[in-house]
């Protein structure tokens, strides 16, 4: 349970908020580099409240500008992308990708207010097949976190993108609770283990509901251990989420030299998330494995057949691309059709009859309104992550706001090398010390996470 004022601070991100001011201290991906072209047609992006343009400019660089045009505020999203820089169509006012206006052609040539005008314009980063954007104040800007798959080749990774219409917190806290596993995403016919034979992670998620959950902190988040009996008893399997400040998950992948998957949870505005998936394989470009990662999942087989990942919508399941923000990533289904869900699925095949993987979350995410009011819940003894991760956050946000202190990890791209994972031991080996070494990311290794 939060306070209101809590749940407040806590889910607000638009600008001069406690809390959107802690999220523009971080770096934040937005989009995939396919998505911008030389000279193309800019890309709309709304990111915590603010409205803004995305373009590659002639040179290949990318603009992340303020989407009116200083001026007299038409939206450049209809500006011609030409020679180096982005022309508003009104009175022809061009800007480069840094936010210099480099042309006015409507005033005198003598005039130099050109000089004197700058459109907002953030900091970018392009590396991996991602655009990342900076909106914080720091210059220079921070380094970007270490995530692995930021130094593998492109070949190795996939991304998607999905934007679901909540609030963002609501949004990651499911990605973080490992209590749901065992209902929203499971099947009805879990075929029984064999004497004998090793139990797949659904059987084991199947036979102990209850998993006994253990949050260590670490220096920019936690990790999570989710540690379920299995029908041999001297044998237990823990799943591991990683969780780094302020967006970041990786949940739990399992198979042999395993998709990994990774997610961040960017805030549209207060009431509409914008999910980024990458799906990587640290040793093998993902066209070379015979077997479909799923973008944004790594989350292995599915019953009842489920579709998609976290991140990732089937292409019969999107909206028609439009200029919206994100507007190649909206799901068809919404709370307003039930999400598809059939009850007859329902009834004999999962526990949601539900379809879409991420759906199977949204449904109950979206369920809880836009913003969920905190002074409501009940939280239990699984909750123990989303408590923690709660607390990371307001502290960051109470402490930058009155000491000026950098939110953790900022500074510490190193902090982020890690992994997710899953593993069988020993029933009284404690889970954490037996994952040590495959719970960090080291280049040129990919642990097996036990199926
Ligand atoms: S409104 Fe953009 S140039 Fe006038
Ligand atoms: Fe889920």
């Amino acid at each position: 349970m939060l306070s209101k004022e809590d749940n407040d601070l806590l889910t607000r991100v638009g600008p001069g908020t406690l809390m959107g001011t802690m999220l523009r201290q971080y770096w934040i991906p937005v989009l995939f580099s396919s998505e911008v072209m030389a000279d193309g047609t800019p890309e709309r992006l709304r990111i915590m409240g603010e409205d803004l343009l995305a373009f590659r400019a002639s040179d290949g660089r990318v603009g992340i500008l303020a989407e009116n045009c200083p001026h007299r505020g038409a939206s450049l999203y209809f500006g011609r992308n030409e020679e180096s820089g982005l022309r508003c169509i009104y009175h022809g006012w061009k800007f480069d990708t840094e936010g210099h206006c480099v042309d006015m052609p409507n005033e005198p040539p003598e005039s130099n207010f050109a000089d004197k005008v700058r459109i907002k314009a953030y900091p970018c980063i392009e590396k991996a097949g991602t655009i990342w954007t900076y909106m914080g104040m720091e210059r220079p800007a921070p380094p970007l976190p270490a995530l692995e798959w930021l130094d593998l080749p492109e070949s190795h990774s996939r991304g998607s993108k999905r934007v679901q219409y909540s609030n963002w917190v609501q949004a990651m806290e499911g990605d973080i609770d490992q209590s749901h596993l065992s209902f929203t995403h499971s099947s009805l016919r879990v075929p029984e283990v064999s004497p004998g034979e090793r139990p797949t992670v659904q059987q084991v998620a199947a036979f102990d509901k209850h998993p006994r959950f253990e949050v260590v902190d670490q220096p920019c988040g936690y990790t999570v251990g989710a540690t379920r009996s299995t029908p041999d008893p001297d044998v237990s399997y823990t799943r591991i989420t990683q969780w780094l400040m302020p967006f970041h998950t990786m949940t739990g992948v399992t198979g042999f030299n395993p998709v990994r998957g990774w997610r961040a949870w960017v805030p549209i505005d207060d009431f509409n998330t914008v999910v980024i998936g990458i799906s990587f394989h640290p040793l093998t470009p993902l066209a070379e494995l015979n077997r479909d990662g799923g973008a944004g999942g790594g989350q292995g087989a599915r019953p009842g057949g489920t579709r998609g990942g976290v991140a990732n919508i089937s292409d019969d399941m999107k909206e028609p691309k439009t200029s919206k923000p994100f507007g190649a990533w909206r799901p068809l289904p919404t709370i307003e059709n039930d999400f598809f869900q059939d009850r007859a699925l329902q009834k004999n095949e999962t526990f949601t009859g539900i379809r879409e993987f991420w759906a199977q979350d949204a449904a109950p995410q979206l369920s809880m309104g836009f913003i969920f009011q905190r002074q409501y819940e009940h939280l239990g003894t699984t909750d123990r992550a989303i408590i923690q991760a709660r607390r990371h956050l307001l502290n960051a946000a109470k402490t930058l706001s009155s000491d000026g202190a950098s939110p953790p990890g900022v500074w510490n791209p190193e902090w982020y090398q890690v992994r997710s994972g899953g593993k069988f031991h020993g029933a009284d080996e404690w889970w954490f010390a037996a994952t040590e070494q495959d719970r960090k990311a080291i280049a040129g290794t990919n642990p097996d996470c036990s199926v």
